[in-house]
């Protein structure tokens, strides 16, 4: 039986290929490289299609015995998911729908998916609970909000059994060395400001300086991908061992300002930098802090790489290198 990962050719998708590879699963990934990498995908079989389309989707269940689905594949600008909303919602939804309706014909029960804090919106309470009301501010996150709204659903009438996991802001890149993170555009902090000192982002600034936190600039909870992916492992075995479905936040309650974060790029890189302000960014919010202990109960899920310093220091070699 093999694990189907959506989006394996992606930053995190690819990552969770290489955990679920080093504990000898069998893997496919399904990814149509719109915004993911060939070269990223480092074993497993791959498939090139498009979960917009069901018949693409329901091949992959009639070739191969799947038993579990890691859903990675989406779109998440969330500016362009403001100018083109309808290109969110079919990547997003859509898409989840096929996979879904494909892995109920085949008779697969166990569902991971990659949700974001996205779906909460304005945070009324930091750090944030999961049980927290989920009122997302943009197409992008009422897209993962909306298949959250679906699946208890699908449990209920299926026996579909499924995490969702929410994820602060992914950072860092593989501790090996091999995968990292490769955007184009980039729009994520981390990359941007290491592709700035390495003088391939001019353009880099940061956004709102004058947000009510300590320094003015927007504190995030940055967890390294490589805690992301074991923590998917980890889902799959919960519910594999006949545990329930569930929303689970991957966050670390330690947030960072976009100026700390500037700081321990400059000690890590040796490099100084010197940040133009913009303007803030619709529907960006001061803080956004998500509290991991659900994970760390639940799962026995372990941030063994996300102190800053070593986010960044992975970070930069994969950019340094690639
Ligand atoms: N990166 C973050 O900080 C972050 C934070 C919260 C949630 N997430 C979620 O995590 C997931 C992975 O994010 P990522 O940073 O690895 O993104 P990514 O863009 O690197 O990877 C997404 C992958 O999905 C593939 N894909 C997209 N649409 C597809 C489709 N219709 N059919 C088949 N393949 C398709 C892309 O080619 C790509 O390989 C996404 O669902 C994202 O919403 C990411």
């Amino acid at each position: 039986m093999a694990i189907l990962v959506t989006g394996g050719a992606g930053y995190i998708g690819s990552q969770a290929v290489k955990e679920l590879l080093q504990r000898k699963y069998e893997v496919i990934v399904f990814d149509n490289l719109s915004t993911g990498h060939r070269e990223l995908v480092r074993g497993g079989s791959f498939i090139q299609g498009d979960l917009r389309s069901l018949e693409d989707v329901r091949t992959v269940f009639r070739h191969y015995q799947v038993e579990a689905v890691l859903h990675f594949a989406a779109l998440m600008q969330v500016g362009e998911s403001y100018a083109d909303p309808q290109k969110y919602y079919l990547h997003n939804l859509t898409s989840s729908l096929n996979l879904l309706q494909a892995m109920l014909e085949a008779g697969v029960k166990y569902f991971i998916f990659s949700s974001s804090a996205a779906v909460y919106g304005q945070p009324a309470e930091i750090p944030i609970l999961e049980d927290h009301p989920l009122l997302p501010l943009n197409p992008y996150g009422a897209s993962k909000f909306m298949v959250e709204r679906i699946l208890p659903d699908y449990d209920r009438a299926y026996g579909l059994k499924y995490v969702s996991l929410r994820y602060f802001n992914a950072a860092g890149a593989d501790p090996d060395g091999e995968l990292g993170e490769w955007h184009e555009p980039e729009t994520h902090l981390i990359p941007s400001l290491l592709l700035h000192l390495l003088g391939r982002n001019p353009g880099f600034q940061i956004f709102g300086n004058d947000f009510p936190t300590a320094d003015g600039t927007a504190v995030r909870d940055y967890i390294h991908v490589a805690d992301l992916a074991g923590a998917h492992v980890l889902a799959l075995e919960m519910l594999q061992a006949g545990g329930s479905s569930q929303a689970i936040n991957l966050g670390s309650s330690r947030g960072y300002s976009v100026l700390e974060v500037v700081q321990a790029a400059e000690k890590v890189t040796g490099r100084k930098i010197s940040p133009k302000f913009g303007p803030r960014r619709p529907g960006d919010v001061p803080v956004l802090l998500a509290s991991g202990k659900k994970a760390e109960t639940l799962l026995g899920w372990q941030r063994r790489f996300s102190d800053l310093e070593f986010i960044i220091e992975t970070a930069w070699k994969w950019h340094l290198n690639h």
